[in-house]
């Protein structure tokens, strides 16, 4: 099998669960510390062997496009002040054997159909699909590389999952399987956002995706299913009856930057993980005496 050089990253989502801030600004180029989601996103499929980053995108695309452009005149002027440290910064944002590709979306009808709309670019390739909002630190090995690792071994798609509680299989696509090896189940059902009562599992796929690409096929002939979208889980559901599907238990704390709570909370672990900042942050984090009953100065309760 052909090995996983492309990955596609769907960023034409509104973003509602996240306004105002992502009235004018796509819920991707959200910072978490002092990097975008969707950098981290590239950094992570880069560090598991990726050539070609393929951004499906929609409304509010500008940010995006040109966080990946080469920005020469804030070059200059970094390099003009010598500024090494933050040029070096800039330019790492895409190595320079990266390739980006940028394809419109032009109507937003779902998952499904924005990793269909990257075909003519991914072609008869096996590739990756990494949602940006679904945000995994690690302490080893990035999450897309410990996938890319199964696919090479197993040689087939690879999905990227986690158990969640019962009462929030309906947010998910939910995998059923048995298990064939460490972490490893091979998939026998999918179902995108069932109720708690119709889940076969807990098992939530999370944004993390290695296809082959039969995928398209099924795509193609996919009809609109949960919430009126073409879902990229309905597809799967049917390539299940011609090839192996694999579910992986990756290593990692998976932060769902899509929802407030979930993206606070990334905030507060990559600050404290962070190599100039976290100490300094844990110290405040610390006399902030959180045991005690702190709250915000504005919050009722904290207000004298
Ligand atoms: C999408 C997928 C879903 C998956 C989830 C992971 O849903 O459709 O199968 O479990 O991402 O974050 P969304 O969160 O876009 O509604």
């Amino acid at each position: 099998m052909k090995p996983i050089k492309k990955a596609v990253f769907p960023v034409a989502g509104m973003g509602t669960r996240f306004l105002p801030a992502t009235k004018a600004s796509p819920k991707e180029m959200l910072p978490v510390v002092d990097k975008p989601l969707i950098q981290y996103a590239a950094e992570e499929a880069v560090a598991a062997g990726v050539d070609t980053l393929v951004f499906v995108y929609g409304r509010t695309k500008n940010a995006i496009v040109d966080h990946f452009d080469k920005a020469y005149e804030l070059e200059m002027e970094l390099e003009s002040r010598g500024k090494k440290r933050m040029l070096e910064q800039v330019r790492s944002i895409v190595p320079s054997n990266v390739d980006c590709v940028f394809i419109r979306q032009a109507e937003a009808l779902g998952l499904g159909h924005a990793v269909l709309c990257a075909k003519p670019v991914v072609n008869n390739e096996p590739f990756a699909v990494i949602l940006a909002d679904d945000l995994i630190n690690f302490t080893q090995q990035p999450v897309l590389s410990q996938m890319v690792d199964a696919y090479n071994y197993q040689q087939c798609s690879v999905l990227g999952v986690e158990r969640v509680p019962e009462d929030e299989v309906n947010a998910y696509g939910i995998v059923s399987g048995e298990s064939v090896g460490d972490r490893l189940s091979q998939v026998s059902g999918i179902v995108e956002k069932p109720t708690v009562e119709d889940a076969p599992s807990n098992l939530a796929v999370v944004g993390r995706y290695l296809l082959t690409s039969r995928i398209f096929d099924h795509l193609e002939r996919t009809q609109r299913g949960a919430g009126n979208e073409i879902q990229l889980t309905d597809a799967i559901a049917s390539l299940l009856s011609e090839q192996r599907v694999l579910a992986y238990e990756f290593k990692g704390k998976r932060f769902d930057c899509g929802n407030k709570l979930g993206y606070l909370k990334a905030q507060v672990e990559f600050g404290l993980d962070h190599g100039e900042l976290g100490d300094d942050f844990r110290d405040y984090l610390k006399a902030l005496n959180l045991d005690t009953n702190v709250t915000g100065i504005n919050s009722k309760s904290g207000a004298a």
